[in-house]
């Protein structure tokens, strides 16, 4: 068994558990996953976008789904939301690299507009469908620590009463080893205007700096 398969000790959960946790190591998950058909978001997508990081990551981070530059690229975060998360991480004083990046959604759905590609958001049965890929990512990383951007990862993590209007920044177990907490999606700052934007992009950079202390603490 590979060593990133042999972590010991209760792994961190989402708030609904799955039936069935796919086997194997972070890069058999991943080849797994690139052939998923567990909903039909698979077939107009161009490919899976699998968490991305280093297997020992201290800290994942965990958006909503790929948006069309991941679904090129096949890289979570890569597009201009990533691009605003990766500014933030740094300015927090974590090294991007250093982060495991993963969607609560795999696939990146969208309604094709002329030559554009509209996002549009996973149904609730897709993002069930998807649950076992982020289940079995956090039982193999096992990361100290769980961002959770925006309301789909926060709600697959602690339940779909979560709000991150009235919850974001407030620390959960969710596991013996593992502390979560929930903020803005950059999506979502990207597409406020001022003076929200501000606000909201210094309450995210303020959860990650808060993130980044719990790592050394
Ligand atoms: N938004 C997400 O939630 N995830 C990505 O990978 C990119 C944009």
């Amino acid at each position: 068994m590979p060593a990133e398969y042999s972590r010991n000790g209760p792994a961190p959960r989402l708030a609904k558990p799955v039936d069935e946790l796919p086997p194997g190591s972070v890069s058999q998950l991943r080849q797994e996953a690139a052939g998923c058909r567990r909903c039909p978001l698979w077939r107009p997508a161009t490919q899976t976008v699998f968490g991305r990081g280093p297997v020992r990551a201290r800290i994942m981070l965990v958006g909503e789904q790929p948006g069309s530059e991941e679904d090129l690229r096949g890289q979570p975060f890569v597009g201009p939301a990533g691009r605003l998360l990766r500014e933030l991480l740094a300015e927090a004083g974590l090294d991007p690299a250093s982060a495991w990046l993963t969607n609560t959604v795999k696939h990146f759905k969208f309604v094709p507009r002329g030559k554009r590609r509209i996002h549009s958001r996973a149904s609730a049965a897709e993002q069930a469908a998807c649950r076992p890929w982020l289940a079995a990512e956090l039982d193999r990383i096992r990361p100290a620590i769980v961002v959770a951007l925006g309301a789909m990862a926060a709600q697959t993590l602690f339940g779909s009463g979560f709000s991150v209007t009235r919850e974001r920044g407030r620390w959960q177990a969710i596991g013996p080893h593992t502390q979560a907490l929930a903020t803005w999606h950059p999506s979502a700052i990207l597409r406020m205007r001022p003076p929200q934007r501000e606000q909201a992009r210094a309450q995210l950079l303020a959860d990650l700096r808060s993130a980044v202390e719990a790592l050394s603490a």
